[in-house]
């Protein structure tokens, strides 16, 4: 069928598999163009079908010729009815992973459930015997605490006071000013219940006991943290408590695994458009000036940019790898950098509607989150019948 992008709110409910896999082979390109990483061997992602969690996936697989299992949780196809983009993307790395002679299985539902938990601790005793990464790159809105049966639900709220400021439509290219009531009553709990530590910790425990993670094994979780402009709805905000558990986890699971030498880091990365972020009010006005400014700079990155400099500058040297006082990985330097906050911070206060599109990526931000749904990518016929029952290999 002829597959166009459908928007409803903030998100597209179609994905075209043909620009999906072309994404994916361009990423795959890309890191067999910046040579071999002498990475680990064994990998488990969670969360690789989209953003950060595939983009290591890739890099792990196609850097390192690793072996890679990913879980994730995507919407298959149905006669007439597109999946969703991340099915296409793992369907497309799989297909290119065992052309390259690469072990590559996938596990489809909740990671969040003993139930899947169960069924990857059970494929790598099978096939792998033991795991030496672990990527832990979800991004998810709900989760049902498997051991308590109660269903948590994440906000993006300030906390204390109302939050007022500038934000734009990247559809409508309209800047207006948004204010966000503050978060109440279990708010907080319930988003660090959700994209806090507590189920990354769950996972390598369950590794652990069944002797599933190799001598030396290493496990990253990815945080953000971003400027001053964005704090109070992001990094002081409820998302921003989430991650600071995250983040206090990583030591956790480090003492945790002490007797096999194990290590846990959290990589702070830069902001992205992705599904989630593109939902924050305010993030998409900031995200479009940081496009603008880091790609004048030369300086610019997306996630696999992102993640190959990871793995090849700060976690596989061969020597320590290096973190902030605070203990955490950066790659968000670059976008941190002093020069490139000034720029953004006088850009903020003369964004209007009118000059958006010329002192912002504008057209930057709405490529990136078309993309993501696998249009708007060049080489694409998008006028040609595409086959939308796609499968991925190793689930058939
Ligand atoms: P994403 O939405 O592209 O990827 C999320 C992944 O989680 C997908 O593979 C999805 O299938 C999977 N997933 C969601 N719920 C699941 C569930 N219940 N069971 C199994 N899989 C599930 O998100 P993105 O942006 O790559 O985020 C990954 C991490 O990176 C998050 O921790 C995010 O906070 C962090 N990060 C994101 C930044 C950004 O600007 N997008 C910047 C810095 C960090
Ligand atoms: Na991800």
């Amino acid at each position: 069928m002829i597959i166009e992008p459908r928007m409803r709110g903030f998100i597209c409910t179609t994905s075209h598999p043909e620009g999906c896999a072309q994404n994916v082979k361009n990423q795959i390109e890309y890191i067999k163009s910046k040579g071999a990483i002498n990475g680990a061997k064994k990998v488990l992602v969670i969360g690789a079908s989209t953003g950060f969690g595939l983009a290591s996936r890739i890099t792990s697989a196609f850097g390192s010729d690793a072996a890679t299992i990913g879980v994730f949780f995507e919407k298959e196809p149905a006669e007439g009815k597109t999946a969703s983009p991340g099915w296409y993307n793992s369907a497309a790395f799989e297909t290119e992973a065992h052309k390259a002679g690469l072990y590559a299985k996938s596990i489809n539902g909740d990671a969040f459930s003993n139930e899947i938990k169960r069924q990857t601790l059970d494929l790598i005793k099978a096939d792998l015997g033991q795991v030496d990464l672990i990527i832990y790159s979800l991004a998810s809105p709900v989760r049902m605490n498997p051991t308590t049966g109660v269903l948590h639900r994440s906000v993006l709220k300030p906390i204390g006071d109302v939050f007022t400021n500038k934000t734009v439509d990247f559809h409508s290219g309209k800047v207006s000013e948004i204010s966000i009531q503050p978060s109440s009553g279990d708010d907080i709990e319930n988003t660090v219940a959700v994209m806090g530590g507590e189920d990354w910790s769950m996972w390598i425990d369950a590794l652990k006991a069944e002797n599933l993670l190799a001598p030396g094994a290493t496990t990253v979780a990815y945080s953000y943290i971003g400027p001053s402009l964005t704090e109070a709805v992001y990094r002081k905000g409820t998302i921003g408590r989430a991650k600071d558990h995250l983040e206090a986890t990583a030591f956790a699971i480090t003492e945790k695994l002490a007797d096999i030498d194990g290590k846990a880091f959290v990589s702070v990365n830069k902001a992205l458009v992705t599904q989630a972020s593109s939902a924050i009010p305010v993030i998409p006005l900031y995200i479009s000036l940081l496009y603008k400014i880091m790609k004048e700079e030369g300086i610019h990155e997306g996630c696999i940019e992102q993640i190959q400099r990871l793995y090849q500058e700060r976690l596989f040297t061969g020597k320590p790898v290096p973190v902030d006082e605070k203990g955490r990985i950066r790659v968000d330097d670059l976008e941190m950098r002093a020069d490139v906050q000034e720029k953004i911070a006088k850009l903020w206060v003369e964004a209007v509607t009118e000059n958006l599109s010329e002192i912002g990526d504008l057209e930057g931000y709405r490529k990136d989150f078309y993309n993501l749904f696998g249009f708007d990518v060049q080489g694409v016929d998008y006028k040609a019948d595409a086959n939308e029952m796609v499968n991925i290999e190793s689930i058939g």
